[in-house]
């Protein structure tokens, strides 16, 4: 198994990564967000590719997913693990939680989002019912049961546009709608690894609760500072799944 890990806001880099060599790519999708690290974590060779770029730049709308997923199937990827900042909707998700989501609604419009752009000589509409690859999702929550970190195990993972937050009134519509967490991300990045035949797991980390769920605004303060908490857990938990291959 090639695996690759995506960082997204508050995980640009991974400080435990030896890194190996950066590899620049042009794909037929445009420039991947930055450069793709081959590293090394606890012994186990990988890819890192920064979601945002390096420094953190791109807003989660303007993200060249396609680029992104296409690189890291051509450096050899089989699997990856996408990790993100999310906003907490159900009660479960307090800030600085971690969660691995089951399931996926789809909020996000106008960006890039299929290889099966109708270049092909057929139509392909991938199945989608499962988001998610499963083995992958009981490999970080195994791991996290290693690693000593609290999760939960499943969750659906509603994809806004951003770069804004929501209002409280959207906010109430997708806890309406059965969702648990809120970013900007998931999607189509899901979608287009399962396109492209490769494994997919996310570990959404809780910065914040969801808009009008708190009292008062949300703050970038706030959202960093749990971020920095939720982050060491995600780390500790990719750490563990390497280990766990090893
Ligand atoms: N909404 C959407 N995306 C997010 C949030 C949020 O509240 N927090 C971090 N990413």
């Amino acid at each position: 198994m090639t695996l690759a890990i995506i960082g997204g806001t508050g995980l640009t880099q991974i400080d435990d990564l030896e890194i190996i060599d950066r590899i620049k790519l042009q794909t037929p999708y445009g420039e991947p967000s930055a450069d793709y690290l081959r590293a090394e974590l606890n012994g186990t060779k990988l890819l890192f590719l920064a979601r945002h770029g390096n420094p953190h730049r791109i807003p989660p709308h303007k993200i060249n997913y396609r680029a992104n997923i296409w690189g890291l199937k051509q450096l050899g990827a089989d699997s990856i693990i996408g990790v993100a900042a999310v906003g907490g909707v159900s009660a479960a998700m307090t800030p600085g939680h971690i969660a691995i989501p089951d399931q996926i609604i789809d909020y996000s419009y106008g960006r890039e989002h299929t290889f099966f752009d109708g270049e092909q000589d057929h139509v392909t509409h991938i199945d989608f019912s499962y988001p998610y690859t499963q083995s992958l999702r009981e490999r970080l929550i195994a791991a996290a049961a290693l690693a000593g970190v609290a999760i939960t195990a499943t969750g659906a993972y509603a994809c806004t546009q951003g770069p804004r937050l929501e209002t409280a009134a959207e906010i109430a519509r997708l806890a309406k709608d059965g969702c648990d967490l809120v970013g900007m991300t998931g999607m189509p990045e899901a979608a287009l690894a399962k396109e492209l035949d490769m494994a997919y797991a996310n570990i959404s980390v809780v910065a914040n609760w969801g808009a009008g769920l708190a009292a008062g605004e949300i703050s970038m303060a706030e959202i960093e500072k749990n971020l920095e908490t939720g982050m060491r857990k995600a780390i500790s938990l990719l750490n563990a799944v390497v280990s766990a291959q090893a």
